[in-house]
């Protein structure tokens, strides 16, 4: 199922069945109901260990980027295993302060943050603000000052690379909204310098997600190096090179993002410029942690096409629909064999599917299947559409699991809405 680094023991078969550590996913199925997302808490911990052991010989820190998955149970493990925060907006930065992150283990970014997101994320004291343009940093400027304090940036620059990995998840060149332009950049540090509230201490740029190779990044690291090399001669007091996020895990037998392929060339840079290298892997840690468990309701053909309808679709987990994304898919109880089949959700769309034209053993009415690779950007992608309840959420360790968020009811559907005779 969950076929990398980490993740190969912790789901497993035993008996014909699959299960995430001690624990049959039948038993949760059983229990919680379906749909529901099942985490792997050993499997975070793992992929923690090994990210940071890719890095250890070098000067740098990681900063979970909690948009791949905010559970306050997983935030929790997270910052109890030493990584800080990377949160893109007020509710993230919600969330980690809840899960007990201090400040300065947030990095606060986001192409278009709000006043109110400025000013939450300096009365929190983050470490450093990523800042996108030079109206955010002027506004930045004097929100800082009408706070009396002193708010400390990173420049996002947009290095103009495309990593080959999908169109929406490209973030590095021209044609996407992100950062700075490479040409500006060295102008908005002098104006930062000039600024009585603002504080230049980093370097930043994101490349974009899902990315296999280290050329891409190698270039990024090149031409920012380059650019921080100019900064820190002005006498800007540059002290951290954030690299972003980005690593991409195996998809169809290619290999995962090799972690020392970015080590080395960061640790030249930060020997060389004395800086410490921040990573804000999302994906990496916690896609493989995660399964979306789901029941099949009908089997039917449609002239030659069988399709399995599921409980789960396109509102529970986007990836497929939104990126065409392969997932794996698996009866988690026995069944054996093999037909192709259309795995879709209850959803009235065409594009809600799970996966297409699949090889997968013959599926029953009320068979339960997994959908593998599901820890990152699935349930914080999903939405209420068609007025479906969202899922629950399970976190496993060992042989016990918790229900860490119960499935959402009818009335969370409307909570916050009036009926007509409230108007
Ligand atoms: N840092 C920044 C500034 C980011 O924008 C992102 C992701 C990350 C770090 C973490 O990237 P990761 O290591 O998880 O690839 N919804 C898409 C992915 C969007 C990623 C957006 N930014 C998906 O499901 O593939």
């Amino acid at each position: 199922m969950s076929g990398s680094s980490g993740g190969r023991s912790i789901f497993h078969e035993r008996d014909g069945e699959l299960w995430c550590e001690g624990v049959p996913l039948s038993r949760i199925a059983d229990e919680v109901g379906t749909p529901c997302y099942v985490y792997s808490e050993t499997a975070v911990r793992q992929r923690y260990e090994t990210f940071s052991a890719a890095f250890a010989g070098l000067d740098s820190r990681v900063f979970y980027s909690v948009k791949a998955n905010h559970n306050l149970a997983l935030l929790r493990v997270i910052r109890e295993l030493g990584a800080g925060a990377d949160v893109v907006s007020v509710g993230e930065l919600y969330r980690v302060q809840l899960s007990g992150f201090q400040g300065s283990d947030i990095v606060f970014g986001g192409v278009g943050k709000r006043v109110d997101e400025l000013e939450a994320a300096l009365s929190a004291e983050v470490l450093i603000i990523n800042v996108e343009s030079e109206g955010e940093l002027r506004r930045l400027n004097d929100v800082a000052a009408a706070g009396s304090t002193r708010a400390p940036v990173a420049i996002r620059v947009n290095p103009g690379v495309e990593p080959d990995t999908h169109a929406y998840t490209q973030t590095g060149h021209y044609r996407t909204k992100f950062g700075v332009a490479l040409e500006d950049a060295a102008d908005l540090y002098d104006l930062a310098a000039g600024l009585e509230h603002v504080e230049p201490v980093g370097i930043d740029a994101h490349i974009g997600s899902q990315i296999l190779t280290a050329a891409p990044y190698r270039e990024a690291i090149f031409r920012l190096a380059d650019l921080a090399r100019r900064v820190l001669k002005t006498g800007v007091g540059l002290r951290y090179f954030d690299i972003g996020g980005g690593y991409g895990l195996e998809q169809h037998g290619d290999a995962e993002f090799d972690l020392a392929t970015l080590a080395e060339p960061l640790g030249e840079v930060s020997s060389e410029l004395g800086l410490t290298c921040l990573l804000e892997p999302g994906r990496w840690l916690v896609a493989p942690a995660g399964v979306l468990l789901a029941t099949v309701l009908y089997t039917k053909r449609l002239g030659d096409r069988l399709y399995y309808v599921t409980d789960t679709g396109s509102n529970d987990f986007l990836r497929p629909s939104y990126y065409d994304a392969y997932h794996p898919i698996e009866p988690a109880r026995g069944r054996s064999g093999s037909t192709v089949a259309d795995i879709v959700g209850p959803i009235c769309e065409t594009g809600d599917f799970l996966g297409r034209e699949r090889s997968i053993p013959p599926l029953r009415e009320g068979d339960l299947i997994a959908v593998g690779y599901a820890g990152a950007y699935g349930f914080v992608m999903s939405s209420n559409y068609n007025s479906r309840p969202r899922a629950a959420e399970v976190v496993v360790r060992g042989d016990a699991f918790r229900v860490v968020r119960r499935r959402e009811t009818l009335e969370d559907l409307v909570t916050g809405e009036l009926l007509r005779d409230e108007q």
